[in-house]
């Protein structure tokens, strides 16, 4: 019976914990809105797949560099941090003969690349996803099971209304039924 009891108060108190608000900061880079992992308290260093799903979960999208402008844009932004982090993009070869951002299924822009000297690297079995080292902006294939921190997307537009909604007056002010 107390076990009874107390793994149901275990389980309420997990449920209550659940429902508690984490407060996410995100950062507005040219006309993008992204969230960088190291800027916040409650993201760990994740692999691969689980940072893809973590950006899922915030209703935004692991990082695709589409456009030279983009990756300068975000380039620009991280270099005077001190807090420099190496970080997981959606670019990937998984099951691929090519390089493809995960997050929309794009292949890479061919009109550039932050390889090492702009050469992309040869095919290997376990250095299949894109980390970009935070310090040069150097693109690097990594093994997508190593845990690093990432950045997520935003792709698309929520706005949550947390206020009730206002109650439909049922008593008569002044201009009487409608
Ligand atoms: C490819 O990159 C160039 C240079 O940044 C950009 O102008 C162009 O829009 C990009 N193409 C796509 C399909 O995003």
């Amino acid at each position: 019976m107390m076990a009874r009891i107390s793994s149901c108060i275990l389980l309420l108190s997990f449920f209550a914990a659940m429902t508690e608000c984490q407060r996410i900061s995100t950062a507005k880079i040219g006309d993008n809105r992204y969230f960088i992992s190291w800027q916040n308290p409650y993201a760990p260093r994740l692999n691969f797949h689980l940072a893809y799903e973590y950006c899922r979960t915030i209703a935004m999208e692991l990082i695709s560099l589409e456009s030279a402008e983009e990756a300068q844009q975000l380039a620009d932004y991280l270099r005077p941090g001190a807090s420099a982090a190496d970080f997981w993009t959606s670019g990937n070869t998984l099951g691929t003969s090519t390089w493809l951002w995960m997050s929309n299924g794009s292949p890479f822009n061919g009109t550039f690349n932050y390889w090492p000297n702009g050469v992309e690297p040869s095919r290997s079995t376990d250095a299949n996803c894109l980390l970009v080292t935070d310090q040069t902006q150097t693109w690097r294939a990594e093994n997508c099971a190593q845990n690093n921190h990432f950045i997520c997307e935003q792709t698309r537009c929520y706005f949550y209304n947390f206020n009730p909604f206002a109650a439909l007056s049922t008593s008569p002010q002044g201009n009487g039924a409608r």
